[in-house]
């Protein structure tokens, strides 16, 4: 995959004022608002910019409805999770006149360039706007941290937090009742959130969309540590895992209209059958929205702000096309025709970590 180093831009090395729109979309999540406050600060301060806010990510691009940014409205926004701008799921490309309203909407605001920061779908769409004539750079977001290109998305790390704050939780009562607890965490593509927590909550079964289970294996797990040395077990189910097909177990997975996943169907099936096949107290725990609400972790701070300032400096640059990236310890661009459409999976060392601490 093609990458472009950042170079290092002095202090008024360019300085040259542009109109950039900047929207967020699809799901919110932690960190977002410091990216936001980062791309604000970089690009009045550093370069004398005009950043224009479009509510509701590509649905208030459509409609022109606006937001001036300035730094009365990015104050003390960098602890407070969810997205000062609104987001939507939303895709231009996909509804009638879509993208013929944005070019509109981007000459009405005499707009150089737009910053978009968003997951699969909104990149998605970032690169067909692109393709009609819009500079633009993205900004990867997800909990779900399946955006490929980048190490990590702006809020995976603080879902990983309070996954694994849960799974701690549920730990204790789970042992002090005897029971196997299943706790169903986001993730529809990727097991990212399931199994980084699992291994750091020390669960027992971790399921992931990348390795599709065999309930007759789990059934015969936890029998065995039940029977030999456990009296309570951790089932961590990220919400896009499968049962693997010619198992004993048939699911089909509930989508709603836009081909999300309805929370707690694969949890709801799988802690149903652990408790029919088992006998064993089971109960279920959907963490659901919890893990894409309140403050981020200074790791998505981080994040976010990175990338909000590189996007205004690649954006200053004339850069184009692009999405930055974490890659190691370095915040790269990458070509978005490379990533978009694709996903990161969890790769199978870390899988097998999960497996083998079970
Ligand atoms: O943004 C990713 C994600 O959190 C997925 O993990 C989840 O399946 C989906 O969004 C839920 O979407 P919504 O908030 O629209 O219900």
């Amino acid at each position: 995959m093609a990458l472009v180093r950042l170079p290092t831009i002095t202090h008024h090395e360019t300085r040259f004022e542009l109109r950039i729109g900047l929207l967020t979309g699809g799901g919110d999540c932690p960190g977002l608002n410091a990216a936001i406050r980062a791309v604000v600060k970089q690009g009045m301060g550093e370069y004398g910019h005009t950043i224009i806010g479009f509510r509701n990510g590509w649905k208030g691009v459509v409609d022109g409805d606006i937001i001036p940014l300035g730094r009365q409205d990015i104050r003390n926004v960098l602890p407070v999770g969810g997205t000062l701008l609104g987001t939507a799921r939303f895709h231009p490309h996909a509804s009638d006149g879509g993208i013929d309203a944005v070019l509109a909407t981007v000459e009405a605001e005499r707009l150089d360039a737009m910053i978009c920061i968003g997951g699969d779908g909104t990149l998605h769409a970032a690169s067909k706007v692109a393709d009609a004539g819009v500079n633009i750079v993205a900004i990867p977001k997800t909990i779900d941290n399946d955006v490929e290109g980048t190490d990590l998305s702006i809020g995976f790390h603080t879902a990983v937090n309070i996954a694994t704050e849960a799974i701690d939780r549920v730990h204790t009562t789970a042992e002090s009742h005897n029971r196997v607890m299943v706790v169903e965490v986001m993730g529809r593509h990727a097991g990212w959130i399931a199994v980084n927590a699992g291994i750091a909550g020390g669960a027992e079964v971790v399921l992931a969309p990348e390795d599709p289970f065999d309930m007759d294996a789990i059934e015969k797990f936890l029998r065995h540590r039940h029977r030999a040395h456990a009296n309570f077990s951790i089932v961590v189910v990220a919400e896009g895992a499968v049962p693997r097909e010619g198992s004993s177990m048939n699911f089909t997975q509930e989508l709603g209209k836009y081909g999300e996943i309805i929370a707690g169907s694969i949890g709801e099936r799988v802690s149903a059958e652990i408790a029919k096949r088992t006998g064993f107290d089971t109960r279920l725990t959907v963490l659901g929205h919890v893990q894409r609400g309140g403050e981020p972790t200074p790791t998505d701070r981080i994040l976010g702000s990175r990338f909000g300032v590189a996007a205004v400096d690649a954006v200053s640059r004339g850069e184009s096309k692009v999405m930055t990236a974490l890659r190691g310890e370095s915040v790269v661009l990458v070509p978005l025709d490379e990533i978009a459409g694709k996903v990161k999976h969890v790769p199978a060392e870390l899988l097998r970590v999960a497996h083998a601490l079970s």
